[in-house]
């Protein structure tokens, strides 16, 4: 599939005014992207959990305005209205608009919320951009009814990437790939696509408590984190490694072998920031209770003979993974020794999902 492909071609009528409204999750990855060339197109594949509970909402309002060269648009968020979000949106727009000509046609308002409390630290833009692509795919399929739900969620995924990458995982559950990966059929750079063989029931309805370790903004965006990349002067060992950890584990989703999963999920999260600490100028996301946590977890681990194990996204939050049938003693020891170290005592118990939903 080429780009060219997603490219909505203008010779159908366009609705007048309209209302969509998606609900759409946020995800954690597993083997973690780090390291973009130009068009966000990621130097490695990742796999990611999509979540349940962590999720944005979002409706966008469509209004036919004059046609002029600009795009028109409000943002809305928890209620009020919302500047800070503009550049990002326009940006977004502006990637994204040869593949959704109809974009200058309309004055869009769009009225966004998060489940998670805001500055949790917990990354709203895979939830939110992707929330947008499939409002603006609602629009596409209005214009052009005939397009599969294939195409559709592809399509969704191909734009949420332009907004965020990881956003393109946020649309399907429950575990995605994204990123060309030689083994795994169908896998693509553009778009991320639903894992494409059997996984082993250990893996059903994993958990994921996010423990909110620190709820400042992050002193380093992704952004820049992902442009550190270039010229790394480990950066050819890391994208290898991430496909490598990629074969590892499908033979781990094949078999459910959960002791082999932890090593290479735990080696991802503490990988991905040390590509963090060997950047110039290098930087740390960690806080001291991340280090905290983790080491609760090992000692934990080890005393109890449980599959817990943790990742982290770019920041100092901890993702606490756990088989289902594990997480009453799992989340017992959470309340009673990790809660302490989460900022005002916050934490959110998640679970993997299945994926976005469009609201009536
Ligand atoms: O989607 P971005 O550009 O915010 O990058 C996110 C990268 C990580 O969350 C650190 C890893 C990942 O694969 O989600």
């Amino acid at each position: 599939m080429e780009a060219n492909s997603f490219i909505l071609l203008r010779n159908n009528t366009t609705p007048h005014n309209g209302k969509f409204t998606w609900s759409s999750p946020s995800n954690i990855a597993l083997v973690k992207y780090w390291g973009k060339k130009e068009n966000q197109i990621p130097k490695n594949p990742s796999v990611s959990f999509t979540l349940d509970a962590c999720k944005t909402t979002t409706s966008l309002s469509f209004a036919k305005k004059e046609k002029d060269n600009s795009f028109s648009f409000d943002v809305v968020f928890e209620g009020k209205k919302n500047e800070d979000f503009k550049p990002k949106i326009e940006t977004f727009f502006k990637r994204i608009q040869t593949y959704l000509p109809f974009l200058k046609d309309y004055h869009f308002t769009i009225e966004t919320e998060n489940t998670f409390p805001h500055s949790s630290g917990i990354a709203s833009s895979a939830s939110g951009m992707s929330a947008l692509a499939l409002c603006l795919m609602s629009i596409e399929k209005e214009i052009n009814p005939k397009i599969t739900q294939e195409y559709f969620n592809q399509k969704a995924s191909f734009l949420a990437r332009l907004g965020s990458g990881s956003a393109c995982r946020s649309i399907e559950g429950d575990l995605i790939v994204w990123g060309k990966h030689e083994n795994i059929e169908g896998s693509s750079n553009l778009f991320a696509i639903k894992y494409p063989y059997t996984v082993h029931d250990n893996f059903k309805n994993y958990q994921d408590t996010i423990l909110l370790v620190d709820k400042g903004e992050k002193q380093v965006s992704s952004t820049v984190g992902h442009n550190l990349m270039h010229n790394h002067p480990f950066a050819k060992q890391r994208f290898k490694q991430a496909s490598e950890n990629m074969t590892k584990l499908m033979d781990v989703f094949k078999t459910g072998n959960l002791n082999a999963f932890i090593d290479i999920v735990e080696s991802e999260a503490l990988t991905l920031h040390a590509m963090m600490l060997t950047s110039m100028p290098y930087f740390i996301l960690m806080k001291p209770n991340t280090l905290e946590i983790i080491n609760a977890i090992w000692a934990f681990r080890k005393q109890s003979g449980l599959h817990i194990s943790f990742t982290l996204d770019a920041g100092a939050n901890v993702h606490v993974l756990y088989p289902e049938n594990e997480a009453e003693k799992c989340i017992e020891f959470i309340k009673n020794e990790l809660v302490a170290y989460c900022q005002n005592g916050h934490y959110i118990c998640d679970t993997i999902g299945f994926g976005a939903k469009l609201k009536p």
